[in-house]
């Protein structure tokens, strides 16, 4: 069932991936280190439409790690002024600084997790969607997916490591990238929070919440 999950999902991606710049497109190679690592901190707590635009101008003043490090503080605040969360910004140019001077960023995760701004998520995404590393990659998409496949009864966040030990056990060995990408654009298009749209889903028939009829109710959480 596992591999059947993460094939089934693969198959979904490649013909409905969404269309994003920091993936395939002319003259921008989707796995360059750098745009997977601009957008995945761009991402951390900012919706996709948001970060599209700042993305593009970003990767069009900066065109790689070097340029970016070489760039003056103030530039680079001014530029990111409207994404918020002005100490992600800070730690960007802190570890696109890092890169610069180790000449390349590492390509394993526990390296990764060593630079300025770069948690558990970031480390994983970058590790899997840049340099193909088999890596669990979990956001709060993934987590509400998950926890519909497997009609999680423990509330969030206490189930967050059970989530993460069976997010573990459907990440293919290959494509754990694409796997990723597609687990976030499942749960940003189709299995969406309030509504989601079970008929479209190409996972329909292992979901054990769409099977119980309420799959909205889950993630289940900790009543505040
Ligand atoms: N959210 C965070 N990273 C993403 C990615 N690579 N694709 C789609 N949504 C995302």
């Amino acid at each position: 069932m596992p591999d059947n999950i993460a094939a089934t999902l693969l198959d979904w991606y490649d013909l409905n991936a969404r269309d994003l710049p920091w993936r395939a497109r002319p003259g921008a190679n989707a796995t360059d280190p750098y745009r997977v690592w601009l957008s995945e901190v761009m991402l951390q707590q900012t919706q996709v439409a948001t970060v599209i635009p700042y993305f593009e101008k970003f990767t069009a003043r900066w065109p790689d790690f070097a340029a970016l490090a070489a760039e003056e503080d103030a530039e680079v605040m001014s530029a990111w002024a409207g994404l918020g969360y002005y100490a992600r910004a800070r730690n960007m140019l802190a570890c696109a600084r890092e890169v610069a001077r180790l000449g390349a960023i590492p390509d394993t995760e526990a390296e990764l997790l060593r630079l300025p701004g770069v948690g558990g998520y970031t480390a994983a995404a970058v590790a899997a969607i840049a340099f193909g590393r088999r890596a669990v990659v979990v956001d709060g998409n993934v987590e509400r997916v998950v926890s519909r496949l497997f009609a999680l009864s423990d509330p969030l966040p206490g189930a967050k490591p059970q989530i993460r030990a069976l997010t573990d056990s459907i990440t293919p060995d290959a494509r754990a990238g694409d796997f990723a990408q597609a687990m976030m654009d499942l749960g940003a298009t189709i299995c969406t929070a309030r509504s989601p749209r079970c008929l479209l889903c190409p996972l329909r028939s292992a979901c054990a919440a769409f099977a119980g009829g309420a799959p909205e109710t889950f993630p289940v959480k900790t009543k505040k």
